[in-house]
């Protein structure tokens, strides 16, 4: 499935009845794993402001050790702060990077904004090298503005 196929069933997801936020956060996870060849791990960090941190949300792939992750740190902590999309074609070339798996190659992370506040963030590993690309960013870009009603 292409992005532009896969945006109705994400509506269809977000503004279905009898499923609580995480369950739906859940499902799409599992609709982009399952849909999108290059996204091999799919989950969402969400900020906790007072104490500077993100804290692991629902999540599709191998469990990671990284369930709460410092402002700062890492993809996702630098995203915290930026308030940017940060792309990384090769995740070989980063200093500040907090490695989950070997197999991970790349990462892109995009955050949430409700009200205009950096509330979290979707997170994407994949097992090939550079294969983000300035669609997926707006692809997750949609994702996470139709997500933004949820909050
Ligand atoms: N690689 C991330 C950590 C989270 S995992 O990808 C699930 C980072 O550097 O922030």
């Amino acid at each position: 499935m292409n992005f532009t196929d896969l945006k109705p069933p994400i509506i269809n997801i977000i503004t279905s009845e009898n499923c609580s936020r995480d369950e739906k956060l859940k499902k799409i996870c599992v609709l982009l794993e399952s849909n999108i060849e290059h996204y091999n791990w799919v989950g969402f960090y969400f900020a906790n402001h007072d104490t500077q941190t993100l804290h692991l949300g629902p999540y599709v792939g191998a469990p990671t050790d990284h369930t709460v992750i410092p402002f700062g740190k890492g993809i996702c902590g630098q995203v915290a702060v930026s308030n940017a999309n940060f792309v990384v074609p090769n995740v070989a070339d980063q200093d500040n990077y907090i490695a989950c798996s070997f197999t991970v190659k790349s990462e892109i992370v995009v955050p949430l904004f409700v009200n205009g506040k950096n509330i979290g963030q979707i997170d994407i590993d994949s097992n090939t090298l550079d294969p983000f690309t300035k669609e997926d960013e707006q692809f997750l870009e949609f994702v996470n503005e139709q997500l933004a009603v949820l909050f």
